[in-house]
């Protein structure tokens, strides 16, 4: 099925401005929930109201398109080569609880399960990120015009020591995958001597999506977590790639990521890319099943 992408792009903006009044008018309220793993896996009303607007919308306009999204998700849910939308309606719920203004709307579309467009819109910053598959990503916001993404000149990395690395915590806190990641968190801090990488600064933010665009923008170099699913990453993965970003997969040798996987790494444009990708994997403790 041939699919017009810019047509879609062009759609999801709109539906994003009105998921963004709805976020920014609500109050945070706790949605009764049982399939929620613990107490620091939040959501809340307004979560599954804006993506009932979303789904219902994007099922008017393409009615043959798959949708999958993070409140409506059950267990064994495959993500299938059809055109699928995949959509995250408040990523970073927690800080939306909270009103930690970094949350987004995430709207992405993949075909044959590869991201091709992305749309992020952060209602209390305004900003908007949109990538389209070969047609470069962008962003939009008080204070710039659409501008190509990076946003930054493009420096080269040499060594991981100079980089900013986000990680996320996610709302897992017990079992193998919590270990790896905090004892990666550990190894990335230490000083060469003890081990470590010693980078210059490690950001835990509260949103996978706003992560990805960062490091798209280059103000992150590196963004690295493991237990994300296919909404938190769709439309940021697009975004980043376009901005010349490289997105890798949950194991030393999976370069190719495969969007329901759950674990990824990104690291910014600029020469250097593949050393610090190697460097990271030092850094990663443990094994991740
Ligand atoms: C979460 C956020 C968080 C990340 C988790 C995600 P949500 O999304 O992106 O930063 O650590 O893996 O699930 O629950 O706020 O939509």
């Amino acid at each position: 099925m041939a699919v017009d992408l810019q047509g879609v792009h062009d759609f999801l903006i709109e539906i994003a401005h009105k998921a963004g009044d709805m976020i920014i008018n609500a109050k945070p309220v706790a949605a009764g929930s049982g399939t929620k793993k613990n107490s620091a896996d939040l959501v809340s009303e307004t979560d599954q109201a804006v993506e009932k607007m979303v789904s219902t919308s994007l099922k008017e306009k393409y009615p043959d398109f798959d949708f999958m999204g993070e409140e409506t998700y059950k267990e064994g849910d495959k993500i299938t080569d059809s055109p699928t939308f995949i959509v995250d309606p408040i990523d970073g719920t927690t800080n939306f609880f909270h009103g930690h203004p970094y949350l987004c709307v995430s709207l992405g579309l993949a075909v044959e399960q590869k991201p091709v467009v992305g749309v992020i819109y952060n209602p209390f910053t305004k900003s908007l990120y949109t990538g389209i598959k070969g047609k470069g990503s962008f962003l939009t916001d008080p204070f710039h015009e659409k501008v190509r993404l990076p946003l930054r000149e493009v420096e080269p990395m040499h060594d991981l020591s100079t980089c900013v690395v986000a990680v996320e915590w996610g709302a897992e806190r017990e079992g193998n995958d919590y270990d790896v990641k905090t004892n990666t968190f550990r190894k990335l801090c230490l000083t060469k001597e003890q081990g470590g990488a010693m980078v210059h600064g490690i950001r835990s933010l509260g949103s996978a999506e706003l992560n990805l665009c960062s490091v798209a923008a280059g103000t992150l170099d590196v963004y690295w977590e493991s237990g994300c699913y296919a909404w938190d990453v769709c439309a940021g993965w697009v975004i980043l790639e376009e901005a010349g970003g490289k997105m890798v997969g949950c194991h030393q040798d999976d370069w190719e990521p495969r969007v329901e996987q759950r674990r990824y790494m990104a690291v910014r444009a600029g020469e250097g890319q593949k050393g610090i990708i190697e460097e990271m994997w030092k850094c990663v403790q443990g094994k991740i099943e």
